[in-house]
């Protein structure tokens, strides 16, 4: 019988520990829809193998005319999110690989191979930035994190904390503290979860209070993922990161964005040209099933900002660190 892709349904985290199995391309790009499975680099890991099920159906379907009769696929694939960028690099990629490819024979073993290829390599770039994230780190200090750059977002040990992960083992790290992360709580669902199985000291904060905690002192870093990086080194992430490295600044606390080359989209000039994630108000007016406001109060609830690339003292890829980023020094990293 053919695998089909299991995903960890990380909405039900950290209560239960439930498997969604997708048979197609489209239960896949519903699944990233749905925040089954979210994190920009984890999204495109998950629409490489997603595109494998996209060519086998194609193949069983119309034989030689697969490549045509996946493009639909593709293109629901594509549409799941509009933020991270590692969504459409993926699905580039393996477009690439499928070009290439003959009419007539199979195409799943070329296409699982260079999905694994996605996987491992994102795994091993986390390995390296997170090494070379945690070398920023003078000292030891406490960080703070936005959301959850982790191993769930990502093919494996986690761009943020993976900066945090290598900090920890180096003997860098007090403590960890964690933005709750409203409203889908990736904070506290979820990088409390790792860190928490990795037994690394954290505690949550409301949104609002990562600005006492700064003011507070102790904590010398803000260590964020990143959705999309614009040409000129500004960042989209989660919403609140904006508000999180201004007020960084105005305390003198350092902003590191750690993320895999993927994530850098040359073709985006600049934070105005990245399309941002506005979802369903009703994700803001309820939390846990529950309504949370007034009957009649309306929302709004985009899911990412854009943090310039004026607050962010560093970006950190598996390529290396880009001190105090612009336009000239990404577009030599990414030479
Ligand atoms: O809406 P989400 O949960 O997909 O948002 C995730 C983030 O904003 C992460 O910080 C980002 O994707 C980096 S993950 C390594």
């Amino acid at each position: 019988m053919d695998a089909d892709l299991l995903l960890l349904d990380q909405r039900l985290l950290p209560h239960e520990e439930k498997f969604i199995h997708c048979e197609n391309a489209e239960d896949t790009a519903r699944a990233v829809t749905d925040m089954v499975v979210r994190g920009a680099p984890a999204i495109g890991v998950t629409a490489a193998y997603g595109m494998v099920l996209a060519a086998r159906h194609a193949w069983r379907q119309s034989g030689a005319d697969w490549k045509t009769a996946m493009q639909g696929d593709v293109r629901t694939l594509a549409a799941a999110r509009p933020t991270a960028v590692n969504l459409g690099w993926a699905i580039a990629r393996m477009d690439d690989l499928l070009r290439t490819l003959p009419g007539d024979a199979d195409p799943e073993p070329a296409l699982l191979a260079e999905a694994r290829a996605i996987h491992e390599e994102d795994v091993a770039a986390n390995h390296v930035l997170g090494d070379l994230g945690a070398s920023l780190i003078e000292g030891r200090t406490s960080v703070i994190t936005h959301c959850n750059a982790g191993a769930l977002a990502t093919g494996g040990y986690g761009t943020a904390l993976g900066v945090i992960r290598s900090a920890w083992k180096a003997g860098k790290l007090n403590h960890v503290y964690a933005d709750e992360t409203r409203p889908w709580l990736q904070g506290s669902r979820l990088t409390a979860w790792e860190m928490v199985r990795d037994g690394i000291p954290v505690s949550l904060l409301a949104d609002g209070a990562a600005a006492a905690r700064l003011a507070a002192g102790g904590v010398t870093w803000v260590v964020v993922g990143s959705d999309r990086i614009a040409a000129n080194g500004d960042v989209a992430n989660k919403i609140g990161t904006y508000s999180l490295a201004l007020v960084a600044r105005a305390h003198g606390v350092k902003v590191m964005v750690a993320a895999p080359t993927s994530t850098i989209d040359m073709n985006c000039p600049s934070g105005a040209d990245i399309p941002i994630e506005t979802r369903d108000p009703g994700e803001l007016l309820a939390c846990g099933g529950s309504p949370v406001a007034s009957a009649g109060a309306q929302a709004w609830n985009p899911v990412f900002d854009v943090t310039p690339a004026e607050l962010v003292d560093a970006i950190v890829t598996e390529r290396g660190i880009i001190s105090a980023p612009d336009a000239r020094k990404l577009a030599m990293h990414m030479a």
